[in-house]
């Protein structure tokens, strides 16, 4: 069955052109102009066609912060399709020593039948044995071609700098990329006692307990480590001028150092950490929301190519789960719900400010991060013989931040009371319209599993645009 999307403008990471866009069943056909051709047509007129976004960074369904986040792979990609994203790539955690095999068993299982769009995972390693490093090879032959470790969370998810350099040795053995929660957890873990021992219990005080320079020391070291042994590092969620200059200087020294931001880091600031209860909990993540002076520089690493990527670290735990910290700041379930925000808020204040163009965000929120992570070209680009994931945006479809309008499951929305001018209308996973103005209408089980392709030194996701 043909379909065309005629009468937009169709973005890629380097052109915007008016054309059409005709879909052969799951694929790209071909893009050009097609006005006879016989076929179910959107009208795309007045629109801008993208590809679909790709959200790098999400936790569906994890367990954390002794409870489990509270989009599963239903509800979060449901979201996800709302903001025009077509492909998520969630983290899978090694929920137990000796192998990441059931780890990735456990996070598939999860995700199989209930995704609305396709989706990936990367795996967190915690412990360091010789199965967990033999089962890395596992992991890239089966699509997981990228690991996580985490410098930060100590007594949980954290690793020491020996096993972490043991995971970049294998990594690149194997074809992986490491990437890296860069916060000091020691540092973070006494300067939490000591404000806990003042009394110091409200939410603000995560954020004050994990200053700039503890993610700026983590990154730095991160990146040193890996330079010793020449292995590429992906640095997660960079949310401050501090710790991107740690990038941007690995960079200029010739390390295949990466930075990934997200949009909370633009568009929040420390002083939500300041609401009155229960909203102050809501902004509570890590890296902590930072001072809003950070955000220009922020905007310019991304536009300049110093940051490759935007994603959104989608983790939402509702106000009972928040309220696990209600008397002690350092037991808030740590994460934001944010999936269905990024295209909406950057085109708003990105795109029509000036501030970047559309192929710029085309690239940082879907191109760079296909390059980067072994999905291009089938994912990340509008041309013949790609996915049919597409999002048709229109810079006239208002949309009002509400959690009448939120697709999480959370029961708020951190961006309440916000418009934007502009919105997705629709969203087409592989040829399927899963959003439509408003609504879903995909079943839970369109979503397939992404295998991926290895890290590529030649594809690895630097500035298109
Ligand atoms: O606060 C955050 N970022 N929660 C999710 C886990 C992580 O560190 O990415
Ligand atoms: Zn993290
Ligand atoms: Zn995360």
């Amino acid at each position: 069955m043909l379909k065309v999307i005629r009468g937009g403008t169709v973005v890629t990471a380097t052109d915007t052109t008016k054309a059409d866009v005709l879909i052969d069943g799951e694929t790209i056909a071909a893009v050009g102009a097609f006005d006879n051709v016989d076929a179910e047509v959107i009208d795309a007129s007045g629109c801008f066609v993208l590809p679909g976004l790709i959200d790098n960074h999400t936790h569906m369904s994890m367990p954390f912060g002794g409870t489990t986040s509270a989009d599963n792979y239903d509800t979060g990609t449901q979201a996800a399709a709302a903001g025009g994203v077509t492909a998520i790539v969630d983290f899978g955690l090694q929920m137990e020593p000796n192998g990441l095999q059931s780890s990735l068993d456990q996070w598939m299982g999860r995700a199989e039948g209930a995704a609305h769009v396709d989706y990936g995972f990367h795996m967190a390693i915690t412990t360091a044995d010789t199965q967990t490093f033999k089962d890395m090879q596992a992991m890239v032959d089966q699509g997981v071609s990228s690991f996580k470790v985490f410098l930060a969370y100590k007594g949980a998810l954290m690793v020491t700098d020996d096993l972490f350099m043991q995971a970049l040795e294998r990594s690149n053995e194997v074809g992986g990329i490491v990437q890296v929660h860069a916060e000091n957890g020691w540092v973070i873990d006494h300067l939490v006692t000591q404000a806990l021992g003042k009394g110091q219990t409200t939410p603000i005080y995560h954020a004050l307990t994990r200053p700039e320079s503890v993610e700026a020391e983590a990154t730095g070291r991160a990146i040193r480590i890996a330079e010793m042994v020449d292995a590429p590092v992906y640095i997660v969620h960079v949310s401050c001028e501090a710790a991107a200059q740690e990038i941007i200087n690995a960079r200029a020294r010739g390390v295949h150092a990466y930075g990934e931001t997200c949009i909370q880091y633009l568009f929040l600031d420390i002083e939500d950490l300041n609401r009155p209860a229960p909203e102050g909990a809501r902004y509570v993540c890590s890296p902590p929301l930072r001072d809003a002076s950070n955000q220009d520089f922020m905007w310019d690493a991304l536009n300049f190519g110093h940051l490759q990527s935007i994603s959104t670290d989608h983790c939402p735990f509702n106000d009972e789960q928040k309220g696990l910290g209600k008397d002690d700041f350092s037991k808030i379930p740590n994460g934001l719900s944010a999936v269905q925000h990024r295209l909406a808020l950057m085109w708003e204040h990105g795109v029509k400010t000036g501030r970047m163009s559309p192929s710029k965000l085309v690239d940082v929120t879907s191109t760079a991060i296909a390059k980067q992570f072994g999905m291009h070209p089938k994912k990340g680009t509008i041309a013949a013989g790609a996915d049919a994931d597409l999002v048709i945006f229109d810079p006239n479809r208002e949309h009002v931040f509400s959690t009448a309008t939120a697709f999480s499951n959370v029961g708020y929305d951190l961006f309440d009371g916000r418009k934007t001018s502009g919105s997705a209308r629709q969203t087409l996973s592989r040829g399927t319209v899963v959003f439509d103005n408003g609504k879903i209408l995909t079943k839970p089980g369109h979503g397939r599993f992404i295998k991926r392709g290895s890290f590529n030194p030649a594809t690895h996701g630097d500035a298109t645009a």
